[in-house]
């Protein structure tokens, strides 16, 4: 079958007028975003605490693309440091008129083990460091009336919450209320907040940290599915850039989920009945149906 979802799905030049921020840009999905928005034409900044590789994927990316990538280095748990990024990259590109938040910290273990600084180390690079962006770009565009455009990443389990990854699950539901919340309230000002939540988008940087060692083959997250894979960064890429043009420029306020599914079916109170085999069906159809004819 053609996979038609491994490519790209715009070939032109759908941000050429963008200059867009990548947090956590040098590695991971957020490389795989930040590399799809320069084909589309954008020039991009590409953030992190480790200007050493963030330097080395800049050029990596520049080559692949022929666009242009400026690296910075940035603690978004730093608002000066922030609001320093901010400047060098106006300093360098003119404006900027795209933020995608998706510098993260994330790893597995139970709650009552982590000290009270690993769970702020968390809640800080997630939801502060969003806030902080988010704030510092806000204050810019607004005096400078730049119609802009936020991206947040945050996660299926910021409506559902879950075990084992607490810190992580209680800020990124913070980060989805402020998407909510200033979609309505800078509306006016020309600035549109939206969110992805993906599922299962393997990358080492998350991986090692949430799935290390043996769980790996331990735990099929496939198998959790109901399409029965794990996404494809290209199919992340194609929706974040969506977002992030004005094809959607009516697409305000709005989380969308890219997990085939995964969520829902752990939600759904019947869901497992997916394991009936058919004929099993046939035999409980009829017992259901000479239970409706007695009543
Ligand atoms: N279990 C329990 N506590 C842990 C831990 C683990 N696996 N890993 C780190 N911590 C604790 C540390 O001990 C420290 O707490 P302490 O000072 O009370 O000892 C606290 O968390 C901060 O860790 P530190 O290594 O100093 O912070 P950092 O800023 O260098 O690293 C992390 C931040 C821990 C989130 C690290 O995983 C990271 O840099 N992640 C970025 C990339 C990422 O997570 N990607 C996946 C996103 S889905």
């Amino acid at each position: 079958m053609d996979k038609q979802y491994s490519k790209p799905m715009f070939n032109g030049n759908e941000l050429n007028d963008k200059v867009i921020v990548v947090t956590g840009g040098g590695s991971g999905l957020g490389k795989a975003m930040a590399t799809y928005f320069l084909k589309l034409g954008a020039k991009v900044v590409i953030t992190s605490r480790n200007l050493e590789k963030l330097k080395a994927t800049a050029t990596e990316m520049e080559a692949e693309t022929g666009g242009r990538v400026l690296p910075l280095s940035c603690d978004v748990r730093k608002y000066d440091e922030v609001e320093a990024m901010l400047d060098e990259t106006i300093k360098t590109f003119g404006t900027v008129n795209g933020l995608l938040n998706n510098a993260a910290g994330n790893f597995i273990s139970p709650t009552e083990r982590l000290s009270a600084n690993a769970f702020d180390t968390v809640i800080d690079i997630v939801l502060k460091g969003s806030k902080n962006c988010t704030l510092a770009f806000g204050k810019y565009w607004i005096k400078n009336k730049i119609q802009a455009t936020v991206l947040n990443i945050v996660t299926t389990y910021a409506f559902t919450g879950s075990a084992y990854v607490v810190p992580s699950a209680t800020a990124k539901a913070g980060v989805l209320a402020m998407t909510r919340s200033l979609a309505v309230e800078w509306a006016k000002y020309n600035i549109r907040m939206n969110a992805i939540a993906p599922g299962p988008f393997p990358t080492k940087g998350a991986w090692d940290r949430l799935l290390p060692g043996d769980l790996k083959d331990k735990f099929d997250i496939s198998k959790k599915v109901p399409l029965k894979r794990v996404g494809e960064h290209q199919e992340l890429a194609n929706l974040a850039a969506y977002l992030m043009s004005d094809f959607s420029a009516y697409i305000n306020g709005e989380v969308i989920t890219i997990d085939g599914g995964e969520w829902l079916q752990g939600a759904g109170e019947f869901n497992m009945l997916e394991e009936i085999p058919s004929q099993l069906w046939d035999m409980l159809e009829v017992m259901i149906r000479s239970k409706n004819k007695k009543e």
